[in-house]
């Protein structure tokens, strides 16, 4: 397994460009299903959960081809398999979002149940619950979903709580249901709205994109697309922190400012300045002293749970105490002994961290467990006085594009090494 060494305490400078939304790609990856015709997506990042997502395509019968980095050109033409496996969803529980296109397409799908993650239990229940309610027979058998479906019907479907893959499922399986399906309780995320208009663009109706309340009407077919991903906001949001943990100064590049509003808000509120330039450039000028904040996170346009442990690392240098909330997953805090190892003073309560601040974290070697939690405790080695050595971070590959690169780029000392369990 690799690993990060760094060496901390280099300032961050210099443009660095966000790469395409991974949390966007993965459902239009899985839009393709929904129609026969080609479908052409472009800054698609090159990550480990997308070569996942390829694989699971393909298994199905999808032609898959990727011919230039970041574009990936996909075909359902005729699929004869309609199993999602268990290798496949348990490597990547973002694969589950295959079962609306299948069951809209084809009636019938065969999808392993995700199985819990490291920041939870992370069910599907409301997915099943409202697919149901369109029509699907539904059956848990040997740890699969076994569904089926003559044709889907429109419904009203309310989703008491908030849920992104939840509620991409619904769209992709109501696009081409029978009549209108209202989605009430919809996720507002700019993920879901990029996969809402890239269903559009094959000539699917839906109302409301954006809105807490989508309606949309079903059709007998779609077309292909051809479409470009959003940038990624957490990859953003997590450059704007880098450049406060270092006192750097950096241009990130290509994102889009107002997909990250609640991040910039909360950075600004810790001393960190943030502007958009003429060009729609984010400068951040991280050279401040840091204040102490409080974050809870929420469903967008909230703070986003996916900033949570990055935001945490940036809370230890602040002058005082700050407290972090999570109130999304069940167990969102592994990266809190890791840092604690790196000097963080810490305390967990319930949903809770109370964060004293630090003047400086200490090198250290730590364990990645989950994607972000890998994220913040390589921001932490950024700052850090001697060596940190991140271990375990094919975490970090699944969801960053070649972060020790750009951050090297910046002006960080980052490699990447074999070994290290
Ligand atoms: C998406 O996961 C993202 N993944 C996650 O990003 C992100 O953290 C999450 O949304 C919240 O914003 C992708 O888009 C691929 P949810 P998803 O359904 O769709 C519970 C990352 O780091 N729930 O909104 O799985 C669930 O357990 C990843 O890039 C149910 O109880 O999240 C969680 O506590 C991590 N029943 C909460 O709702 C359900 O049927 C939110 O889950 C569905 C969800």
């Amino acid at each position: 397994m690799d690993k990060f060494v760094i060496r901390g305490g280099r300032r961050l400078s210099g443009e660095v460009v966000v790469s395409g939304s991974k949390n966007a790609s993965l459902p239009v990856l899985c839009s393709s299903i929904l129609t026969d015709k080609e479908c052409t997506f472009t800054n698609v990042p090159d990550l480990e959960d997308i070569k996942t997502m390829c694989k699971v395509l393909e298994s199905l019968g999808v032609e898959v081809e990727r011919p230039r980095p970041k574009t990936v050109l996909v075909r359902a033409n005729g699929l004869n398999v309609f199993e999602a496996s268990y290798d496949h969803v348990k490597k990547m529980r973002a694969s589950i979002l295959v079962l609306g296109p299948l069951l809209a397409r084809y009636g019938r799908a065969k999808v392993s149940l995700p199985g819990g993650c490291a920041i939870g239990v992370r069910p599907i229940d409301m997915h099943l619950k409202a697919l149901a309610r369109m029509g699907a027979e539904i059956e848990l058998s040997h740890g699969y979903v076994v569904a089926r479906a003559s044709r889907l019907k429109g419904a009203r479907i309310v989703f008491d709580n908030t849920t992104v893959g939840g509620t991409e499922n619904i769209l992709m399986a109501a696009v081409l249901a029978e009549g209108t399906t209202v989605i009430e309780g919809a996720a507002q995320e700019p993920e879901v709205v990029d996969l809402a208009e890239a269903l559009v663009a094959m000539g699917a109706k839906i109302d409301g994109i954006g809105e807490r309340t989508l309606v949309v009407e079903g059709v007998d077919e779609l077309s292909g697309t051809n479409h470009r991903v959003i940038p990624d906001r957490i990859e953003a949001g997590t450059f704007m922190v880098a450049a406060g943990m270092t006192r750097g100064r950096i241009t990130i590049q290509g994102a889009r400012p107002d997909h990250v509003t609640a991040v910039i808000d909360k950075l600004m509120e810790m001393g960190i300045d943030i502007r958009s330039d003429n060009d729609g450039d984010l400068v951040v000028d991280g050279d401040r002293d840091l204040e102490p904040a409080s974050v809870e996170t929420v469903p967008y346009p909230g703070f986003p749970t996916d900033m949570q442990a990055q935001v945490m690392a940036l809370m230890c240098l602040a002058r005082g105490v700050s407290s972090v909330t999570e109130t999304i997953f069940e167990n969102r805090f592994m990266h809190v002994p890791e840092l604690m190892r790196m000097g963080a003073k810490l305390e967990e309560k319930g949903r809770t961290v109370i964060v004293r601040g630090i003047e400086r974290f200490q090198g250290a070697s730590v364990m990645a467990t989950d994607l972000r939690a890998s994220a913040s405790l390589v921001l932490a080695g950024l700052n850090a006085s001697g060596q940190t050595e991140v271990r375990r971070i094919y975490h970090l590959d699944r969801g960053y594009e070649a972060l020790e690169k750009k951050l090297n780029a910046l002006g960080a000392d980052i490699s990447r090494e074999r070994g290290g369990l």
